[in-house]
Order: structure tokens, then sequence, then C-alpha cells
């Protein structure tokens, strides 16, 4: 079974999901650790309350990304954890390069918006204010782009009229527990292959 490391910063829903399916065996990878930029952050609490190694790293002075030797201090605890893939769920740093030649092609993220259409933040309220009538969410791999990677998996919802940023970020949401989980036993089961920007499954 392949290690995964969870990386979150905050409330840590989606590490809850993937928790419930690997205890309920839908996931079929081993949780190595839960790594968190935020002491405070409840994803740690989650992790612990289920019997999963927590791990808070310091992310150095900046407030968006790590510097590299404070990076270099990530990629150092998630192989000595052998990780085999990291699993972004609401971690708020922009990943650089000493995670990203470390895990190459091995680093995979969740984003609530169908993607190319709304990367960065705040993008629930943004496609609502946009006026599209379908959002929904994106794993991908994570490049050097801010959610440029190629992409996984998606799943739509509506955007309905009476909508609030809350009430669609909360149907969104539903979908991101459901793929994030699916495209995670994809990655692990290693029955893809990449043609271009393309992620294709084989048999
Ligand atoms: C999710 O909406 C995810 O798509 C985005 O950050 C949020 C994290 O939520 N990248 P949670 O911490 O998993 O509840």
């Amino acid at each position: 079974m392949k290690n995964i490391a969870v990386l979150a910063s905050g409330r840590g829903s989606n590490l809850e999901a993937i928790i419930k399916n690997i205890e309920n065996g839908t996931l079929q990878a081993n949780l190595a650790c839960v790594i968190s930029d935020n002491k405070d952050a409840r994803a740690l609490q989650i992790a612990r309350d289920h019997g999963f190694k927590a791990i808070w790293l310091d992310p150095g002075p900046k407030k968006t990304w790590l510097l590299p030797e404070f990076e270099e201090n990530y990629v150092k605890t998630l192989q000595e954890h052998k990780v085999d893939l990291i699993c972004l769920a609401g971690f708020m740093r922009i990943i650089k390069k000493p995670l990203l030649e470390a895990f190459k092609g091995r680093i995979i993220n969740i984003h609530p918006a169908l993607l190319p259409s709304f990367p960065g933040l705040d993008v629930q309220r943004k496609a609502l204010e946009y006026g599209v009538k379908f959002s929904g969410c994106t794993v991908h791999f994570v490049n050097e782009d801010v959610d440029a990677g190629a992409i996984i998996t998606q799943a739509a919802v509506p955007v309905l009229d009476e909508d609030t940023p809350e009430i669609l970020s909360a149907r969104i949401l539903k979908e991101e527990h459901r793929i994030y989980t699916e495209a995670i036993n994809l990655i692990v089961s290693g029955k893809y292959r990449i043609a271009g920007r393309r992620v294709i499954k084989t048999s």
C-alpha cells in the first residue's frame, strides 16, 4: 500500500473525508502523516483524534510560501515518513522547487472551482459574481504555476439563483470530499498515463 501525506492549513474537512474513507476501506492508501504550517489547524486535531501522526512544521517568515530552508525541512519530514504522494488539502502556501523537485509528479491538490476558470483564492465568491451557471471542483497535479497542473478529475455543480458564496461552497465541498478520494485511489494505483496535459486512465 502506498504512503500518502496530507498537508493542510485549516479546517481539514477534506482530510476528515480522506480519513473516513481510509477507515471504511474506500481509499486504499496509508496515511503516513498530516503536516500543517499552522499550529492551531483543526486538521492536526482531526489527525490526532484518529490516531494519525500530526506534525506542525515551522513555515518561516513568509506568509504565502516557504523559504528554501523551511521547505527543505518539509521535504526531509516527508521523506522520513516514506511518503509516495503528497495531497494538498487547503494548504495555504505556494509550493516551490524543493518540494516540486523531491516529489516530481507526486503532489496533487484540490481546488474549489472548475479549472482553468477561477484559479487562486475566494473562488466560490468569484464564480458566483461572474455569473457562471456551473462551478465545481478540480483535483490536479501541482506544478510551478498556481492551480495550473494537469487535471486528474473534476465534478460540476449547478450555481443557483439564490446561492450565496457559503451555500455554493458547501455544495462544492460535498463533491470535493467525494472526488479527492477517487483521485488519490487512481494515482496510488498507478493506472493512468499522462499525454500532454491529459491524465488518462489505463486498465
Ligand atoms: C477546500 O475548499 C479546498 O478545495 C481548498 O481549500 C479548502 C480546504 O477546506 N483548496 P478543508 O480545510 O479541507 O475543509
